[in-house]
């Protein structure tokens, strides 16, 4: 569904990535892991065209997104939920919401409703808040808005950017299971963690990022199997053989 081959982007005179490539079929959760710095949120944003493509093919279905700008990239159905929310603090919950539903607005009054309730479904938290200004929220609860407001506009491809980033663990783990949840219905995703673990329990197959490259990939067996990946990214001794999870 997405190809991403040979791509070298970057900040002024810095390159940030290096020549990069993955690919994620349909159906499947893909994560890219790595250290701060490794240059996750650079591909995401990349990828959502919000940082020029120096080198290398970006291609969506048939789509070359090299030659898209980023609400091309909306329209085509790739929806970005960004590190940190990036939420409309002063708006409520329910005009945040709206927001994400912008794309397929289209659709109409009867979507509108449907998308809703499939939301408020599955965070019923939402629909309690809904009048509740977003700035007010906590964290978690924001990381909700923001995952709302990207399945509101029925995307095709999620991206998330370190959607654990700064919850508590309790949090953490309701986010991913809701994530579970939505690849059982069949939605597609490519989510760039810091948090190897978690992310690799969760998804298909997975990227290990340094520096701007890719250093190992695998089946997520494969990866938690993976001596230097173990130490590097799992806090797990080396040496020993067999996955824990
Ligand atoms: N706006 C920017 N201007 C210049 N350099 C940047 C900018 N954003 C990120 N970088 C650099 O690009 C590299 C990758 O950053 P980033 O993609 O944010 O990493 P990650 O999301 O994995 O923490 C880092 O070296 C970072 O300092
Ligand atoms: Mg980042």
């Amino acid at each position: 569904m997405l190809r991403v081959e040979n791509l070298r982007c970057g900040y002024g005179v810095v390159e940030a990535l290096h020549g990069l490539s993955l690919r994620v079929d349909k159906g499947q959760i893909v994560t890219v892991i790595g250290a701060n710095g490794a240059g996750k949120s650079t591909l995401i944003k990349t990828i959502s065209r919000l940082i020029d493509v120096r080198g290398g093919t970006l291609k969506f279905e048939h789509h070359d997104l090299g030659a898209r700008n980023a609400p091309e990239v909306v329209d085509l159905g790739i929806v970005q939920v960004p590190e940190g929310r990036q939420l409309f603090g002063p708006l409520t919950v329910h005009e945040n919401l709206l927001l994400g539903f912008h794309r397929i607005r289209s659709r109409g009054k009867a979507a509108l409703r449907e998308r809703m309730e499939f939301v408020h479904d599955i965070f019923p938290r939402l629909h309690e808040r809904a009048q509740q200004k977003a700035v007010t929220l906590s964290g978690g609860e924001q990381q909700m808005v923001a995952l709302g407001r990207a399945l509101m506009a029925d995307p095709q491809l999620l991206l998330l950017d370190e959607p654990s980033l700064g919850l508590a663990p309790l949090i953490i783990d309701r986010i991913f299971e809701v994530l579970q949840q939505l690849r059982a219905q069949g939605l597609t995703m490519l989510l760039v963690e810091q948090r190897a673990q978690a992310a690799l329990e969760l998804a298909d197959y997975g990227y290990v990022l340094a520096l701007g490259k890719v250093v190992a990939e695998g089946t997520s067996k494969q990866l938690r199997g993976d001596a230097i990946v173990r130490k590097a990214y799992l806090g797990q001794s080396a040496d020993v053989a067999e996955p824990a999870i």
